[in-house]
């Protein structure tokens, strides 16, 4: 009896030691959040070029494709690799080598070689010293060749016979978007609906969502690779790549092209275009008060609003102020995607906006009781990342990491000047 109950014991014992070990080897561990895919486990190759195009620098295409490089020079494509956020947040993490494959993805851009792995998730590659290494090229980040080779060739949509390279016409441009800003996730230690990396991958959580197609389900992603090649509908070129009438080349034939612009979190205009926000005052909800609506709509954007890494989020403060813009009260809300990175890295909640799904916050006012309120404020910010996480990774901004994508406000009195 008194055996058995120690046995009991001690088999307890050994499982929440084994336990504790386990969620201790969690919270220490290096963290795999995304799974490393083939599209992008190894940088691009670059050894099969033809003669014509041994110099990959966006420089040398300019030389014939100037406003394609002009606009390339001011995206953040471009700085893929030099921005300063970027290189901290890279440093912060241990330098990993697999960030390359989408920051710097050229064999050339990368002082190593990868040649195998040392690990069956491909986290840990074995490298050998790249001879190729060009550091000028490295400065181009996301350059033209990343997104322009396919089987030793450069990819285009026009198939144009009179190029001064090889071309391969491709479909589907959308295509070469998806490798870099659709990664997949699932794995048995995490829970998320899609993996919190570079991706918006969310955008299937929508699918073929029109104005009148009702709420979804926000089920999306799980168990199955995001919209994929095959999935023709999130246009990301419409949006993303404005269409203008011009040549390729100087004096070239004039053509539909692209604008290679890739506006996104860094360009206030591009993200005041995805949201629609209105503050109204609504029915007056009992005697005596006075109610405010603030309704804020994803009318932009085929992904979540906001989309991207899970740093990027939107603050939205309502508040009541006096004659002097003191401020008596004020609601703050947060839309974001939060996650539990440890010991399990866990999808928490995610409240950003989905296309086409409105979003209501109200405010209630009683002038009786609240006497020297002479108006109601609305205001939305969008962020690049948090105050917090700034602070902790040391990354010393230049540029404001937040704005202003919403403003108004409605005065309590109109109703007696009126
Ligand atoms: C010596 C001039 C020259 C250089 C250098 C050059 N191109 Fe071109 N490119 C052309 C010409 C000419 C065309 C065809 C224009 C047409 O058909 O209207 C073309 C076509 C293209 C197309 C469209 C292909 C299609 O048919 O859809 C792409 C994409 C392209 N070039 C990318 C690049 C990239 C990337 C580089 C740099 C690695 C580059 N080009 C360097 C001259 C050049
Ligand atoms: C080789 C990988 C790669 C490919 C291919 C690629 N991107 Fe990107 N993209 C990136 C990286 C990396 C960043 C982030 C750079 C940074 O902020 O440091 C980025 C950023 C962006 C942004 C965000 C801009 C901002 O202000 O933050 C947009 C929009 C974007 N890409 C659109 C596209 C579209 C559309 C395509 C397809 C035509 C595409 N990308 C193809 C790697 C890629
Ligand atoms: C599968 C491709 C891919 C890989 C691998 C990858 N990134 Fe990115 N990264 C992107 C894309 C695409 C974006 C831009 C879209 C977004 O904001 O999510 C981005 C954006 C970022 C940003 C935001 C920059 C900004 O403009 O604010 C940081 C920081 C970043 N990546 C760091 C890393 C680090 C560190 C690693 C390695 C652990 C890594 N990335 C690996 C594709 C990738
Ligand atoms: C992030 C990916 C990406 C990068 C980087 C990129 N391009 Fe493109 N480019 C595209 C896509 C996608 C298209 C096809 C757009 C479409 O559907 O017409 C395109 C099309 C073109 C075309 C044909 C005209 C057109 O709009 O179809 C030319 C020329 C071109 N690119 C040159 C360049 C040059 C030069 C650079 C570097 C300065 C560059 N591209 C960088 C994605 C990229
Ligand atoms: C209907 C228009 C529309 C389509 C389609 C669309 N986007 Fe966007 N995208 C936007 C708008 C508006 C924003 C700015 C607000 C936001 O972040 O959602 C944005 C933001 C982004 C950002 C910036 C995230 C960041 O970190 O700053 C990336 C990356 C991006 N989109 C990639 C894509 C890709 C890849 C596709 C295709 C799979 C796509 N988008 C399709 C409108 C669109």
């Amino acid at each position: 009896m008194m055996f058995a109950r120690n046995r009991k014991t001690v088999v307890v014992g050994i499982v929440l030691v084994a336990l504790i070990m386990f969620l201790a080897w969690r919270l220490f561990r290096p963290m795999n959040i995304f799974v490393v895919s083939e599209a992008f486990e190894r940088p691009v190759s670059t050894v099969g070029l033809p003669p014509s195009l041994q110099s990959l620098s966006a420089k040398s295409c300019a030389g014939c494709h100037r406003e394609f490089y002009d606009e390339w020079a001011t995206s953040i494509h471009s700085q893929a690799w030099t921005d300063p956020y970027f290189q901290v947040d890279w440093v912060f993490d241990g330098e990993l080598q697999i960030c390359k494959n989408c920051h710097i993805p050229l064999d050339r851009q990368q002082e190593h070689k990868v040649t195998g792995f040392n690990d069956q998730e491909k986290w840990q590659p074995i490298l050998e010293p790249n001879p190729a290494f060009d550091a000028q090229l490295q400065h181009e980040g996301v350059t033209c060749v990343a997104c322009h080779l396919k089987n030793d060739k450069i990819v285009g949509t026009f198939g144009s016979g009179s190029a001064a390279h090889p071309v391969e016409k491709i479909a589907n441009s959308n295509e070469i978007c998806f490798k870099c800003h659709v990664v997949g996730g699932n794995r048995w230690d995490t829970f998320f609906r899609f993996p919190p990396c570079g991706t918006v991958a969310e955008i299937s959580s929508t699918p073929g969502a029109t104005k009148d197609t009702p709420p979804v389900a926000a089920n999306g992603a799980a168990g199955r690779e995001a919209a994929g090649p095959g999935d023709m509908s999130p246009d990301c070129i419409q949006c993303h790549m404005p269409l203008v009438e011009r040549p390729l080349v100087a004096g070239g034939q004039v053509r539909a092209v692209r604008k290679h612009l890739w506006r996104g979190g860094h360009d206030p205009e591009t993200v005041k275009q995805g949201l629609e926000a209105v503050l109204r005052e609504a029915p007056a909800p009992s005697p005596g008060k006075r109610s405010f609506t603030l309704t804020l709509t994803n009318t932009g954007a085929a992904h979540y609003f906001p989309t991207g890494t899970p740093d990027r989020h939107l603050t939205v403060s309502i508040r009541l102020v006096d004659q002097s813009g003191a401020v008596l009260r004020e609601d703050d809300y947060v839309m974001k995607r939060s996650i539990m990175w440890r010991p399990f890295i866990v999808d928490l909640w995610d409240n950003r906006l989905p296309r086409w799904q409105p979003r209501v916050f109200r405010f209630d006012v009683a002038p009786r009781r609240e006497p020297t309120a002479v108006a109601v404020e609305a205001r939305v910010r969008y962020h690049l990342l948090d105050e917090d996480r700034r602070r902790r990774i040391g990354y010393e901004n230049k540029e404001p990491i937040a704005y202003d994508v919403f403003r108004a406000s409605i005065a309590l009195n109109r109703e007696k000047t009126n």
